[in-house]
């Protein structure tokens, strides 16, 4: 029973819908993001936060966004303005969609970017291991014939080599205009139904290989040790918040996109608690299968250093590209394990990069009456080109830092880019989704869609009304000016 929307397209089934949702939800967010952050913000007090905000602000948010979606039936700007004009309230609500879709396209920038790094990982995990089953170790380490540091310079070297860098990001990009082009059905819902089982698969057997060979004990406590002051601390509440928007996709116009291929048959409620549910399982599972191959790597008072706060994890991003690899380096089977760790990441990356795309190749469309290839191929092109520019700020504009001031200071255009969509603009989309489905839209139609009733539904109605948009407000002010609250 495919259901359409105005230009005729949809999910062909409800598996198939949280199929891609779940695909856009999990991605380089989960598996690149999430640890990077809760590493930099000290791992179980921005853990805790991020599961708060999951449930209680990111949840009602998601049903909020895919009830717009599904009631409209258009790209996610016409389906605000339909619910709003039907509400009798003003076109204007559409700019929470708005916001969302510039910063989708924004993510996608960079996001094409760093997927390109995963494709060159592939390519080297993939001639290591072709290596070491033509010399008759297929089990063996991986990378035998490099040193610790030039393993370590994988990346760095990369970055240098602006040229390569742009050969994977078109890679990765022409791959997802292609899919995106093909159509929803045909295209976003293929890739999303055969990925994302795939994922799974990869996900659990590199978690459990994990857990029996690297500092699975170490990791637990880094991920969920309680740290009050931690907690209280608003740079680390707005990095949770914007993790959790990220992750969840929401605040990109995107949950409102793929809720309006959405059958009405479909129960909104019990699909977003679904969808919010693997995204964040993904997250930990992924910190559980990263946090212990990276420990058992480092020397026992380099953890314990980290374990008691007196030292960060190193890396960031180098997380996934650098203490990953150097780690495979000395475990058994570490350059198969390596090689499907990078093709995993890159299925992820692949589900939400479709998605990130159709945000605005659906607006695109019925706006400017283009043929779904036309959109495609002109959104993808300037998005490869954006993104090809913030990506010399890893060499050339090393030193170019064009906003210095709030948290963007001493940050590249790659760092303004990420901090400027998930700390600023996600926050803000959601806000508004929260403020016009809580307080704006009529509530019969409201109520008619969300799949909710009895003390479930008082409850999300409280939460969308008070609680999402009063807590998204104070973590962006307090997030973006700690010294409101005089320290
Ligand atoms: N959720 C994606 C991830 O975790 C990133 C993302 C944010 C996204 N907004 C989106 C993906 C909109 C698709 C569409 O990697």
């Amino acid at each position: 029973m495919a259901v359409a929307t105005q230009g005729g397209e949809g999910w062909s089934s409800r598996w198939a819908f949280v199929m891609a949702a779940v695909g856009s939800a999990v991605g380089l967010g989960n598996l690149v993001r999430f640890p990077a952050e809760a590493g930099a913000n000290g791992g179980g007090a921005f853990v805790i936060f991020y599961i708060f905000c999951v449930a209680l602000i990111g949840l009602p948010v998601l049903l909020s966004e895919t009830l717009i979606g599904r009631h409209g039936k258009s790209s996610a700007i016409e389906s605000v303005k339909r619910v709003a004009a039907e509400s009798n309230a003003s076109g204007w609500w559409s700019v929470a969609a708005g916001v969302g879709m510039v910063a989708a396209f924004l993510i996608l920038t960079y996001y094409s970017v760093l997927a390109g790094w995963i494709v060159y990982f592939i390519g080297v995990f993939a001639s290591d291991f072709a290596g070491a089953i033509g010399s008759g170790a297929p089990f063996a380490g991986a990378l035998p014939d490099r040193t610790v540091e030039e393993v370590r310079g994988i990346l760095p070297a990369l970055q240098a080599d602006s040229m390569t860098m742009l050969v994977m990001h078109a890679i990765f990009m022409a791959v997802t205009v292609f899919v995106v082009a093909r159509g929803v059905l045909d295209g976003i819902e293929k890739i999303a139904v055969w990925l994302m089982p795939a994922f799974f698969v990869l996900l659990l057997s590199i978690t459990v290989y994990g857990a029996f060979s690297g500092a699975f004990g170490a990791a637990l406590e880094f991920l969920f040790a309680f740290d009050a002051n931690r907690l209280l601390d608003p740079t680390v509440q707005l990095s949770a918040l914007g993790q959790a928007l990220f992750s969840l996709s929401l605040g990109s116009a995107m949950m409102i996109t793929y809720g309006a291929y959405a059958s009405r048959e479909t129960n909104l409620a019990k699909t977003s608690g679904q969808i919010a549910t693997a995204d964040t399982s993904v997250a930990i599972i992924a910190g559980l299968a990263i946090f212990p191959i990276v420990f058992g790597a480092m020397a026992a008072s380099d953890v314990s250093a980290v374990l008691s706060g007196e030292q960060q994890v190193q890396g960031g991003l180098g997380l996934l590209f650098i203490n990953l690899p150097v780690a495979f380096q000395t475990m058994p089977a570490g350059s198969l394990i390596g090689l499907l760790f990078f093709i995993m990441v890159v299925f992820a990356a692949l589900t939400s990069s479709v998605a990130l795309l159709e945000a605005s190749v659906s607006w695109a469309i019925r706006r400017f009456n283009l043929s779904r290839p036309v959109a495609t191929l002109i959104l993808g092109g300037t998005a490869y080109l954006i993104g090809a520019w913030a990506s010399f700020s890893f060499n050339s504009q090393a030193e170019f830092t064009p906003l210095d001031f709030l948290i963007f200071s001493g940050q590249p255009v790659f760092g303004i880019i990420d901090e400027l969509t998930a700390k600023i603009m996600l926050p803000v989309s959601a806000l508004l989704v929260a403020l016009f489905v809580g307080w704006i839209a009529d509530k019969k139609l409201i109520d008619s869609e969300n799949g909710l009733s009895g003390g479930l539904h008082l409850f999300w109605r409280f939460l969308v009304r008070w609680l999402c948009p009063l807590v998204i407000a104070a973590i962006l002010l307090f997030g973006l000016f700690p010294g409101l609250l005089g320290n």
